[in-house]
């Protein structure tokens, strides 16, 4: 059977361990020599709904630098689901390609492109979730503690799509997730109570603590996103006057670990869910966060597209 990327949950601990190894071996290898051409010959289409820098660009960089190639669709040349049915799409694309990675509006639209293709679907975002950017999430605060296990993590903001792919991840390795947001935009409860699962057998937590001081007192990992993801640009100004109370500021930091690091998936929306002085001070890594995307998603194609 074919294999796809479509959601953290979908995988292993092992298997997500195993991906995230691979990930910082070929960081490494990338760095020392380049990487193994072990994509020679293949290609990836890479169709996006919305606008994007890093999951382009390290999706793209990744491919080449396996000795493959990746080509880029926008959302006017596919016009997905409008132009033409997302089940047309999948099966004209299978025959032209070795995976497809697509970045879509409603998670429905994802999964419909992998029923229909016969080739591997990687999930470049969704309105529910963007587990690629999970798979570097990890890798970064792996590089930082060498570990995930009782790691404590805390998400301040919405309980959008990088939140609940965070949330997955460290249910699956075994951190404790802790998420702190205002009312009406929390996290949907049935992926918290399927997380707090997960988290169970890997001797993990999920929490949810409402207020953002209390949420990141002595953690390791503040990680925070944007107040209004692609696609919910009308209830900016909404969202503008609930969210500041959980804005990632020096004050913030400060309560927490004093090895604590701070991560945004970005784009950042700096004087909003992060300032300038935590987003370009000590505790940052949000650039090391988005390089990884690239080394990240080498493990990803490797898994679903390698010999
Ligand atoms: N973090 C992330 O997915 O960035 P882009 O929207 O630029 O791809
Ligand atoms: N939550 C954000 C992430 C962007 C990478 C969005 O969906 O717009």
């Amino acid at each position: 059977m074919k294999k796809d990327f479509l959601a953290i949950a979908d995988f292993s601990t092992e298997e997500l361990q195993d991906m995230l190894e691979n990930a910082i071996a070929m960081k490494k290898e990338w760095r020392e020599h380049g990487n193994a051409a072990i994509l020679k010959g293949k290609s990836l289409a890479m169709v996006f709904q919305k606008p994007s820098l890093r999951t382009r660009v390290s999706f793209e960089r990744g491919m080449e630098q396996l000795g493959g190639s990746a080509l880029y669709l926008s959302p006017q040349e596919i016009g997905l689901g409008q132009r033409e049915s997302i089940a047309d799409v999948a099966r004209v694309l299978s025959g032209y390609v070795d995976a497809v990675m697509a970045r879509v509006f409603s998670h429905d639209h994802i999964l419909e492109l992998a029923k229909w293709s016969s080739v591997p679907v990687i999930n470049g975002l969704s309105d529910y979730n963007h587990p690629s950017q999970a798979m570097a999430d990890a890798m970064t605060i792996l590089e930082e503690f060498g570990t995930l296990k009782d790691i404590r993590v805390a998400f301040l903001g919405d309980g959008n799509n990088v939140a609940i792919s965070l949330m997955y991840i460290c249910a699956k390795l075994g951190a404790h997730f802790i998420f702190s947001g205002p009312e009406g935009y929390q996290l949907p409860q049935a992926d918290v109570e399927k997380a707090s699962q997960i988290a169970k057998a890997s001797s993990g937590s999920v929490s949810i603590i409402p207020d953002p001081k209390q949420a990141v007192a002595g953690v390791d990992v503040i990680y925070t996103d944007t107040w209004t993801s692609m696609g919910q640009e009308e209830e900016a100004k909404q969202r503008e006057a609930v969210f500041p109370a959980y804005q990632v500021n020096e004050e913030i930091v400060d309560l927490a670990h004093e090895h604590v690091i701070v991560l945004h998936c970005l784009p950042a929306h700096r004087g909003q869910e992060i300032t300038d002085p935590v987003a370009d001070g000590p505790h940052s890594r949000l650039f090391p966060q988005a390089h990884n995307r690239m080394h990240a998603q080498k493990a990803i194609l490797a898994y679903l597209m390698a010999d």
